[in-house]
């Protein structure tokens, strides 16, 4: 099985953690708890689960307020154990549950993590929204877990403390996100002779657009995605092309490649999900779908393939396949994610939880679509300028325990940081907006 994990220790590719164990390769059914169940990646996975029953058991999940779909999904898969987002929430709950089910109910960022670390799962779905899914996708890491990772963000703003705890704990990560997932399937087997990464993306509603149309578009266009059907802010992200720049610190983190070897492709069809260049010039591309329920089945099932409930890609029916540089001066996230990731020093921390602030800024109508990214730099740059020593440097050091309490300290530490660091850019980018809207 370790011969179809990418890279095979080669120097091209350093993926960020070892294979999953044959134990758990071989166990079935498969337990799983699911961070994020009533989200959309949650949805999906839950159905490619209901399809094959027999393979795996439901032993947790979660939501943050969403109790009645929580309450249905726990009604239909019976799970010990559930997560959300705290006391109230999870009192609501407890009266949508039928009587004689009892589950243990979990609260706030501390229950996440003990969904995520239940000694009874041995995978788990990190598929929150935003950079709360960081906490569960730690404390899976911490515990082992096979980890089927959606959660990019996790990975943006602390992939090197992630590679670095896979590597203490054996916990195995596989790429939900479709492109990674895509480019996993490249590689499989394969990786010393991988040259670059070619990440596509649609473009999003706007592509094609210049900046003066783009000034006046609304968060409900924004919404409007063309190819993928997908929750509110991977969907704006999708516009503005943040979530490509997001993505680009993703394979980053997850192939141990610079960012000089990803590249980023526009592909209005979204049939071709990635693809990988190698040594000697030519590609290899994973094509399929746009469904998300193609890059959950090959994590959940791996490496069993196996139907998904997507129909087989009929490529005929696109006609043609279209490939685009991205317009960086409309579209100026790429540029962002490629200086947070060379300079270092926290920049990714800032650029995500910048973003998050001015989406949900955004979608409140307090400022424009151009203004996202502009907020973004503007806090950026603000952040290297207070700290100039910190740039050129992982923002998470080394980490130095020895035992397991000691890892989870020094995890939770380095966890702290990262929660101040984020907290402290969402407050710039809600100050930045204020004095541009007082201007
Ligand atoms: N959707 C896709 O096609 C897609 C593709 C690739 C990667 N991803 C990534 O997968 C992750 C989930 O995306 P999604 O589209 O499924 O998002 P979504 O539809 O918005 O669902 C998010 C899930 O996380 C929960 N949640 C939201 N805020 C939370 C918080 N503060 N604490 C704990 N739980 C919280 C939500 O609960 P409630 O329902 O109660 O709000 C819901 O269960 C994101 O990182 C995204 O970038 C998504």
């Amino acid at each position: 099985m370790a011969d179809l994990w990418p890279g095979l220790g080669g120097p091209k590719i350093s993926y960020i953690s070892p294979p999953p164990s044959e134990t758990w390769r071989r166990t079935w059914p498969r337990s799983i708890a699911i961070l994020g169940s009533t989200g959309s990646i949650g949805r999906s996975a839950l159905a490619v689960i209901e399809k094959y029953a027999d393979r795996f058991e439901v032993v947790g999940l979660s939501c943050a307020r969403d109790v009645e779909r929580l309450a249905e999904q726990a009604e239909r898969f019976r799970p010990p154990c559930l997560a959300v987002l705290d006391a109230a929430v999870a009192e609501e709950l407890r009266r949508l549950l039928p009587q004689g089910y009892q589950p243990r109910i979990l609260e706030g960022a501390e229950g996440y993590a003990g969904l995520a670390s239940l000694p009874q799962a041995g995978t788990v779905l990190s598929a929150q929204s935003g950079g709360a899914g960081l906490a569960g996708t730690l404390a899976a890491a911490l515990a082992g877990k096979v980890i089927c990772l959606a959660n990019k963000e996790s990975l943006v703003l602390a992939g090197d403390l992630v590679r670095a705890i896979c590597r203490r704990t054996q916990a195995a990560v596989l790429p939900v996100d479709s492109e990674h997932n895509a480019i996993f399937q490249c590689l499989a087997g394969r990786g010393q002779e991988a040259a670059n990464l070619l990440i596509t993306a649609s473009g999003g509603p706007f592509f094609g657009q210049n900046r003066k149309t783009l000034a006046g578009v609304t968060a409900e266009q924004a919404m409007r995605h063309p190819t993928w059907r997908m929750g509110t802010k991977i969907s704006i992200d999708s516009a503005t092309l943040m979530n490509k720049a997001l993505e680009i610190a993703e394979a980053f983190h997850l192939y141990g490649v610079p960012s000089s070897r990803i590249r980023v492709l526009i592909h209005p069809q979204s049939v071709v999900h990635s693809l990988v260049e190698f040594d000697d010039g030519s590609l290899l591309a994973q094509m399929g779908a746009p469904d998300m329920r193609g890059a959950l089945a090959n994590c959940l099932l791996w490496p069993l393939n196996k139907p998904s409930g997507v129909p087989a890609l009929d490529l005929a029916r696109p006609g043609q396949l279209t490939f685009h540089e991205a317009d960086t001066e409309a579209f100026p996230a790429l540029a962002l994610a490629r200086q947070a990731l060379s300079r270092r020093g926290g920049l990714c921390v800032v650029m995500n939880a910048a973003n998050e602030a001015a989406v949900e800024l955004f979608l409140r109508g307090a400022i424009g679509f151009l203004d996202i990214p502009l907020l973004i730099d503007a806090a950026m740059r603000e952040h290297g300028a207070a700290h100039p020593g910190a740039m050129g440097r992982p923002f998470c050091p080394p980490l130095a325990a020895e035992s397991l309490s000691e890892l989870k300290d020094e995890v939770g530490a380095l966890a702290a940081r990262i929660t101040r660091l984020d907290r402290h850019s969402r407050d710039m980018v809600c100050q930045l907006a204020e004095k541009d809207g007082s201007k």
